[in-house]
């Protein structure tokens, strides 16, 4: 399965912040917001990673990352998005790069305490169409949320004045090759950009969107709420952690 980091966008929640660079490259307690989504997805098992930038600066995230060494990696690609057309027009960008295979996208202000590499490697051998990860927040209007009838979701609704659960849809999504054609039927919304939120119901609509809810904490980073939100949580457990099998110890004679 092939991995795709959203880091477009203009970050104008963070101004002034975000200026003079680029929201992906703000400090996060002691690493740029950007290693945390890349170092997700290779937790993931995944490590043929496209990287969409845009906005100003975006040539930092060259200088920064290069072409992954410091993350095990052989190569990283790049590409630009003009403007800010929204998640799914960033995403758009990567259909060559995904080439009719599987992919997996993580936004680049998303971070995560654990690590989703077991639905990551279902959903790779599977015949799903896509699959999101959920987490109950306190705020789930600043999100895309799912609607319940007992376990199944019925609607997914982006950022609802009244939130029908408290699940928040979060930014790792997993989608078979057809998502660039459901993309290509996308109409902008109110806020005139083009919603990973109709992308998911219409995979919803088709019966074939899965979901997890998604172990340890998670938080955006993208207001400044958030950014000191996640800055405080990284320092107090760090992120990305990864599962080790559980052994079983002997006692000591
Ligand atoms: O964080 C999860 C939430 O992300 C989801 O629950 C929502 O359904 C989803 O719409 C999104 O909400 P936000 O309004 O918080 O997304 P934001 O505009 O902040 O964009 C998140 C990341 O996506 C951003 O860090 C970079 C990337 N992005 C965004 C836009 C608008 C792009 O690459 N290009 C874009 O044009």
């Amino acid at each position: 399965m092939k991995g795709v980091i959203l880091a477009g966008g203009l970050g104008t929640r963070l101004h002034p912040l975000t200026r003079i660079t680029n929201k992906h490259l703000l400090p996060v307690f002691d690493r740029p917001m950007i290693h945390y989504p890349l170092q997700a997805l290779i937790n993931a098992g995944i490590r043929d990673i496209l990287l969409v930038t845009g906005g100003s600066n975006a040539g930092d995230f060259l200088k920064l990352l290069g072409n992954g060494k410091d993350f095990g990696l052989q190569h990283l690609n790049y590409t630009y998005q003009e403007g800010e057309g929204g998640i799914a027009a960033a995403l758009s960008l990567a259909e060559h790069f995904v080439d009719g295979e599987r992919v997996c996208v993580v936004l680049g202000d998303n971070i995560i305490e654990r690590n989703f590499a077991a639905s990551a490697t279902k959903f790779a051998r599977g015949a799903e169409g896509a699959r999101i990860l959920l987490k109950a927040v306190p705020d789930p209007e600043r999100f895309g949320v799912a609607a319940f009838r007992g376990t199944r979701i019925v609607g997914i609704a982006e950022k609802p004045r009244r939130p029908k659960s408290r699940y928040a849809v979060t930014g790792i999504y997993m989608y078979d090759a057809r998502v660039f054609d459901v993309i290509r039927t996308l109409k902008p919304s109110g806020r005139g950009e083009l919603e990973i939120t109709d992308v998911n119901n219409w995979y919803l609509r088709q019966g074939e969107l899965g979901y997890e809810i998604l172990r340890g904490w998670w938080t955006d980073a993208g207001t400044f709420e958030a950014l000191h939100r996640a800055g405080n949580l990284v320092a107090k457990t760090g992120a990305n952690k990864l599962d080790r099998p559980r052994t079983k110890t002997r006692r000591r004679r």
